[in-house]
């Protein structure tokens, strides 16, 4: 599984429009990352980290230069296409967690399933597992306000995971939590990039969850500055 590209940009250029001008948030950046890695984009706020995420993810498109995620550029692709690659192929976990407060925990993961028409019978098989791999089963009936920080951002880890994605974004996953709930965090999903083979990638400047990462990329201004394995 590793050793595959799974992700390439080709002199990625991100500009948004101000009132009489623009603003480069991402200038020129290349790399390539392979199937099966774990790796960070650190940065200070304002770097392009969430830009860079957003255009990988398929939510925004390059202003200039080529994004290729699974084989697909990103820049050419219809809204419909777009959503199709998201719902298939990529997790997304956020760091507001960003789950929907009126359904269960239970319910939240299982919306990606409901998105791609898998059968009731075999949602609730993958929706037990999923929940199993962030040891939150007991916890299936409760909703978001019911639970903790830590425990609804491993929720959201169960929703990014439960369709077994080959790409997983994580923007900030630890930003609003504690360090024990970090580090317990950063563990189940470094368990899942070993135990399933899917890539991450993580924006973060979080200094506890860099030591769970074997390649750091470091932004500056929308540029990559460093990029280096460990
Ligand atoms: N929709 C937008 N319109 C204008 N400027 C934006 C927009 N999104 C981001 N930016 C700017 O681009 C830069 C990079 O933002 P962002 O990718 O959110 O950085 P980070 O996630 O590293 O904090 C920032 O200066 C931000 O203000
Ligand atoms: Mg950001």
């Amino acid at each position: 599984m590793t050793g595959k590209i799974i992700i390439e940009t080709k002199s990625l250029v991100k500009q948004f429009s101000m009132a009489e001008s623009f603003f480069t948030a991402l200038d020129s950046i290349d790399f390539t990352m392979n199937e099966g890695e774990f790796t960070g984009l650190i940065g200070p706020s304002g770097s392009g980290k969430t830009t860079l995420l957003n255009i990988i993810g398929s939510l925004d498109k390059p202003s200039k230069g080529e994004a290729l995620v699974l084989g697909e550029s990103i820049g050419t692709l219809s809204a419909k296409a777009s959503a199709a690659l998201r719902n298939r192929s990529i997790g997304f976990i956020f760091q507001n967690f960003n789950l929907l407060p009126v359904y269960t925990v239970y319910e939240n993961v299982e919306f990606p399933l409901l998105l791609l028409g898998v059968e009731a019978e075999e949602r609730r098989v993958m929706v037990e597992e999923a929940l199993r791999w962030v040891d939150l089963l007991d916890k299936r009936n409760s909703r978001p306000g019911q639970i903790s920080g830590g425990q609804a951002q491993r929720v959201a880890i169960a929703r990014a995971m439960v369709k077994k994605p080959r790409l997983v974004l994580a923007d900030e996953p630890t930003a609003n939590l504690d360090a024990a709930n970090s580090h317990h965090i950063l563990q189940t999903m470094k368990k899942l990039n070993e135990d399933l083979g899917t890539t991450f990638l993580f924006s973060t400047h979080d200094e506890k969850v860099m030591t769970y990462l074997k390649r750091r990329i470091f932004l500056v201004d929308g540029k990559i500055d460093r990029d280096e394995r460990v």
